[in-house]
């Protein structure tokens, strides 16, 4: 079995979506499906997953639509070239400008906190400006959100994810930047990032990082 990356299509969405639930249930997700519902005799752990595939799902397709390029990593099998399974996936956004939102897309179900993913959104937006200047990101390849399949971790798949994006900043003459958790940090410092700030986002430690072109030629 090797491992390659391609891009994602809409039809990837459910997969990647259950991916990233499961490798974020540790960090973010319980801040934007809150365990507190859990209280109530009517919402299960179960309930939250789902509801969370489900959002995410229409996430992903929602930044597809917005020309955010999405790479996933599948595994394949030699001796055929079948695809098996989806491993992990990276969600990028590129230099310029941010483009109109694609509205009508996202799916927001009943457990999904709304107000707590914006003010989420929000300081990573003010984080972005107060570490990079009033264009935030714009100047920069974004890693969006990458995420690996808990039960795959330490193959490399993370890192050809992220080296996916560095060698579009690379050929463009571009630094990079990622908010990342606490999980990702090694990986990014790993392949060049540099920490610049952590700050707490409702409880969730997290930490800006930036990657320099001018640091990290080949
Ligand atoms: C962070 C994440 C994407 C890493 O993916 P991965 O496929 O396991 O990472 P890789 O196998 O490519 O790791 C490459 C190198 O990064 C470093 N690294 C990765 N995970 C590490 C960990 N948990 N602890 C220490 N070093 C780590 C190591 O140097 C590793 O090389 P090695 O395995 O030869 O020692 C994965 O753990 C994940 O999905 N976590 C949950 C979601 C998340 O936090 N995403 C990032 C949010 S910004």
């Amino acid at each position: 079995m090797t491992i390659t990356l391609r891009p994602a299509t809409e039809a990837d969405a459910p997969s990647i979506a259950r991916i990233a639930t499961a490798a974020f249930a540790d960090s973010l997700s319980p801040l934007i499906f809150p365990r507190s519902q859990l209280a109530t005799a009517t919402v299960t752990e179960a309930d939250l997953t789902a509801d969370e595939v489900t959002w995410r799902t229409s996430m992903y397709i929602k930044r597809m639509r917005e020309g955010k390029p999405c790479v996933v990593a599948v595994e394949v099998d030699e001796s055929t070239g079948e695809e098996k399974e989806i491993l992990g996936s990276a969600h990028w956004q590129k230099p310029g400008p941010e483009g109109p939102e694609v509205l009508g897309v996202e799916v927001r179900p009943a457990t999904y906190d709304k107000d707590m993913f914006a003010k989420v959104v929000e300081r990573f937006t003010t984080k972005d400006k107060e570490t990079l200047g009033p264009r935030g990101h714009e100047d920069y390849w974004y890693a969006i959100l990458i995420s690996v399949d808990p039960k795959q971790h330490r193959r490399g798949i993370g890192r050809k994810l992220l080296n996916w994006g560095l060698a579009h900043a690379r050929k463009e003459g571009r630094d990079a930047y990622l908010t990342a958790t606490d999980a990702g940090v090694p990986l990014y410092e790993v392949c060049g990032f540099e920490s610049m700030e952590t700050y707490d986002c409702y409880g969730v430690p997290l930490t800006s990082m930036v990657w320099r072109l001018d640091k990290n030629r080949q």
